[in-house]
């Protein structure tokens, strides 16, 4: 496994793991684990870092029985505190990249995304918070930029295969796709499933601070993006989707905001044209419906309030009527987890012009996945760590702050991730 030939090739480590001992940084380190013995034996150098080196030999400890390898017990481990800056400075300096799994990100996020730059380490992170992440964009873009350094969040489940999957997509369209319809579904097994409750305090506090994005927005000074061809479909809070046969609502998470800034960045450097994007999640059937507009109401009350965020914070089960929880889902429950993410999209065959008439040609597109938060979001973290070391000649030119779609676009991300068990596929594509 050769590092990359950009900053940070010749350090001790290809990769650290920062946060390992979380819920979700226990299944990154076992993702690096499995990705290193890939390679040919011992060429990937990695080692993990957090706050506590008790709770990190302990996760190592754990991952040597979880994968047979006892080799795993010497990893090597560095013991960093996003509260003192010199111990960032001293783990980054080590690593050509750093595996951020410490969130959430609009607390905990920034001193590491600077730390990076400043000591020339590659950034990768699984936000989901678009707060964060455009924060970031507009505060570090052009010093990562001048650094040569990558900072690319939202590399998790939140926001690989959206992103990706557009651009997949796109690619398996004849002529110009012009709009995408997105519906997630999310099957468990008998034993249920949820999610581990540091996602629940990222949703609480990024939805109680929505005001604050945009006027970060308003910052960025940028221009509407053209609608090219016909204005994608409007649709309600709440429908029926005859395509995956399910009530659905618009889908809360990042996204939309990370697909749009991709396409802005393909349309402004590579002169492509937008594609307009909704994202949707089916909930299931009438019940389901009338369960999560009330979930959702009393959400969005009780975030307006100090108190209501503790209470949401304290007892994550009651208010999520069990999708998060402060124990996180069982390894049973994430075995029987899987999603399946569907793309709708429609454009203009080959040789028409999207300025004149109505669309002429659809196409349905699939990214099918083991269960989405602690199994798939490792893969694509950990698969999009090693497309950066292998192929730095096919990322944007400079270093700055990126989307997966606007640093992988050139690269064999998704061939990686279909041999990783998350698959994109074609389902049809024709004249309509
Ligand atoms: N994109 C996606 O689909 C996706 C999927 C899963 C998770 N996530 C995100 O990933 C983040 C982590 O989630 P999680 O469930 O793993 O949370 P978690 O279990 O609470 O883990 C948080 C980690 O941060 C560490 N930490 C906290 N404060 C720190 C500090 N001052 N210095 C250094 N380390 C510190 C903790 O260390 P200690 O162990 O020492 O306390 C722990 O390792 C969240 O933002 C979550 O939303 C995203």
């Amino acid at each position: 496994m050769a590092a990359g030939s950009r900053s940070g090739g010749d350090r001790p480590y290809h990769i650290i793991v920062f946060g390992a001992s979380g819920f979700t940084g226990r299944f990154v380190v076992e993702e690096v684990a499995r990705a290193a013995s890939e390679g040919p034996g011992g060429s990937l150098r990695w080692a993990v870092a957090g706050r506590n080196r008790h709770r990190l030999e302990r996760v190592l400890q754990q991952a040597a029985v979880d994968l047979s390898k006892p080799e795993l017990k010497s990893v090597e481990i560095i013991v960093a505190d996003v509260a003192h800056p010199e111990s960032l400075e001293i783990m980054c300096k080590q690593g050509a990249i750093v595996l951020n799994c410490v969130g959430p990100y609009r607390f905990y996020g920034e001193p590491v995304v600077k730390a990076c730059i400043e000591n020339g380490a590659h950034y990768i992170d699984i936000c989901g918070e678009p707060q964060f992440l455009e924060g970031m964009q507009l505060k570090f873009h052009s010093k990562a930029e001048a650094e040569g350094v990558f900072v690319i969040g939202s590399c998790g489940f939140d926001s690989i295969p959206a992103d990706m999957g557009i651009f997949y997509t796109k690619s398996q369209f004849k002529g110009t796709l012009t709009a995408v319809e997105s519906f997630l579904t999310v099957n468990t097994g008998p034993e249920g499933g949820c999610i581990h409750d540091a996602t629940w305090q990222s949703a609480i506090f990024g939805f109680a601070d929505s005001t604050s994005l945009r006027s970060l927005r308003k910052k960025f000074g940028h221009k509407p993006l053209p609608v090219v061809g016909a204005a994608i479909k409007k649709r309600g809070s709440f429908f029926y989707s005859k395509e995956i046969r399910q009530y659905s609502i618009p889908f809360m998470g990042s996204d939309p905001s990370v697909v749009k800034r991709t396409q802005r960045y393909l349309h402004q450097e590579h002169q492509q044209s937008p594609v307009q994007y909704t994202a949707y999640v089916g909930i299931g059937g009438a019940f389901s419906v009338v369960k999560t507009l009330f979930a959702g109401l009393m959400f969005w009350f009780m975030t307006k309030f100090s108190i209501g965020r503790s209470l949401l914070v304290q007892f994550p089960e009651v208010f999520s009527f069990g999708v998060f929880s402060k124990a996180g889902p069982s390894k049973k429950q994430m075995e029987g987890t899987s999603f399946c993410l569907s793309f709708f999209g429609e454009g203009y065959s080959d040789g028409r012009d999207p300025s004149h008439g109505k669309p002429d040609a659809a196409i349905t597109t699939q990214i099918k996945g083991p269960e989405p938060g602690y199994i798939a979001t490792p893969i694509t973290m950990v698969q999009a760590a090693i497309t950066l070391l292998n192929e730095p000649q096919s990322l944007p030119k400079t270093g700055g702050v990126y989307t997966p779609g606007s640093a992988f676009a050139g690269t064999t991300l998704i061939d990686r991730l279909n041999k990783h068990g998350v698959q994109f596929c074609l389902i049809n594509a024709q004249k309509t």
